[in-house]
C-alpha cells in the first residue's frame, strides 16, 4: 500500500529491498526529533523521504531550504531573518525561514552548499536550540527538526576542510542513503505506472521500450525516468509508446545496445562482447555467448527471471529452457 501512486503527492513507490527498508527508516524517524542526513545521487528521492518524515510525526509545518539556491549575501538574513535597520534595505523586522519551520521541519537541502560562516551559526541551532537575527541583540528559542540532504561525500567535504567536522557529526546522527534508480531496476515498471497514473495517462510500452527503460543507467534517477514519461506522453497521443518516442539519450543508449557497441550498461555489467584480436580468435561459440548474457543478466536483475528475460528481449519460459538446458539453474 505504501507504493501505491493514487496521490499525487510525496509517497515513495517502490518495492525493491532498498525501498522497503528505507520506508521502515521513515517510520521509526518519524518518532524521533533527532537530526536525520539523506544521502544519494541527485534525483533519487531525498526530498520524497524528507516530506514522508516530517508528514508522519504530523507536527508543524515542512519548510524546505534551498542552500545551494540561496545568495551569499541575503543568506543569514534569509535563515535567520533581521531587525530593522540591520544592514541597508532593512527597512523592517523580518523573520527567516529558522522561525517559520519553528515547531515542525527544516529541510536543508543540498547542505553541502553551505558556507562555512552560516555552517557554524547552524550547529549552534542544533546545540543549543537558539539563533540570533542578523543585527539583534537577543536571542530566540525554536524547536525544529532538522533534516539535512546533499548528494556529496560530506565526510571527503571535512578532510578537505569545506565542511565542518562537528556540524557532520552533529548531523551524522541518522543517515540514509537512498540508492541509485540503476541499483534498484525493479522498481522502474512500478514508477513508470505510477507516472502514467499521475499524468492520468492510459499510454501502454511496447516490450522494447520497457526494456530500453530498464537497461539505461538513469544518470538523473527518478527525476529524470519522470521527466523522461512526462515528455513521451506529452509528445505522444498513445495509445502505445515505443522505442522511436524516445528521448534522445535513450535512443543513444538503445542503438548501442542493438549494435552491441558497449552501453553504459555493459560497461557497468560487462555484458559487452569481449573484442576481437583477429578473425579467428573472435569467433566464439553462440552457446558460449548465449550463456554469457544470461548470466550477465541474471547478476545484473539479481537473480529476477522475468527483468532479466525481458532485458534479454526473449520470454520468460524460453529464459528457464535455456537455463536448464545450459545448467544454469539454481
Ligand atoms: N521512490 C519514489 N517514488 C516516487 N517518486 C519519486 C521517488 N523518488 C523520487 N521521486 C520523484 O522524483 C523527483 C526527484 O525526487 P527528489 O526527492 O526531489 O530527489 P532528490 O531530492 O534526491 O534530488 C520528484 O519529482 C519525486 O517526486
Ligand atoms: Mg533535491
Amino acid at each position: 500500500m505504501a507504493s501505491s501512486c493514487v496521490d499525487s503527492g510525496h509517497s515513495l513507490v517502490g518495492e525493491s529491498p532498498q525501498i522497503c527498508q528505507i520506508r521502515r527508516h521513515i517510520d521509526r524517524l518519524s518518532r524521533s526529533r533527532s537530526p536525520v542526513l539523506l544521502l544519494g545521487e541527485s534525483g533519487t528521492g531525498k526530498e520524497v523521504v524528507a516530506r514522508a518524515i516530517h508528514e508522519g510525526a504530523n507536527i508543524g509545518s515542512f519548510i524546505p531550504i534551498d542552500c545551494g539556491s540561496l545568495v551569499a549575501p541575503l543568506m543569514e538574513s534569509e535563515l535567520f531573518g533581521h531587525a530593522k535597520g540591520a544592514f541597508t534595505g532593512a527597512a523592517e523586522t523580518k523573520r527567516g525561514l529558522i522561525e517559520l519551520a519553528d515547531g515542525g521541519t527544516a529541510f536543508f537541502d543540498e547542505i553541502g552548499d553551505l558556507p562555512l560562516e552560516v555552517q557554524v551559526k547552524l550547529l549552534r541551532l542544533l546545540q543549543e536550540r537558539e539563533f540570533r537575527p542578523v543585527g539583534s541583540l537577543t536571542t530566540r528559542k525554536v524547536e525544529i527538526r532538522v533534516i539535512a540532504a546533499t548528494h556529496r561525500d560530506l565526510a571527503r567535504e571535512v578532510e578537505h576542510k569545506s565542511f565542518r567536522q562537528d556540524l557532520f557529526y552533529r548531523l551524522n546522527v541518522v543517515s540514509v542513503r537512498l540508492p541509485a534508480l540503476r541499483e534498484r531496476i525493479e522498481d522502474i515498471p512500478l514508477l513508470i505506472d505510477c507516472f502514467l497514473k499521475r499524468l492520468g495517462a492510459r499510454h501502454k510500452l511496447t516490450n522494447e521500450c520497457l526494456e530500453t527503460l530498464v537497461s539505461y543507467p538513469w544518470p538523473g534517477n527518478v527525476r529524470e525516468l519522470q521527466n523522461c514519461i512526462e515528455r513521451m506522453v506529452a509528445m505522444n497521443s498513445g495509445p502505445l509508446l515505443q522505442t522511436a518516442d524516445l528521448p534522445s539519450a535513450l535512443q543513444t543508449h538503445l542503438e548501442a545496445r542493438r549494435s552491441g557497441v558497449r552501453s553504459v550498461a555493459a560497461v557497468v555489467n560487462g555484458t559487452a562482447p569481449p573484442r576481437l584480436a583477429s578473425p579467428q580468435s573472435g569467433i566464439i561459440p553462440l552457446t558460449e555467448m548465449e550463456k554469457h548474457a544470461i548470466r550477465n543478466a541474471l547478476e545484473y536483475t539479481k537473480g529476477d527471471r522475468a527483468m532479466a528475460a525481458l532485458l534479454l528481449g526473449i520470454g520468460r519460459t524460453t529464459l528457464y529452457r535455456k537455463l536448464k538446458e545450459y545448467g544454469l539453474a539454481v
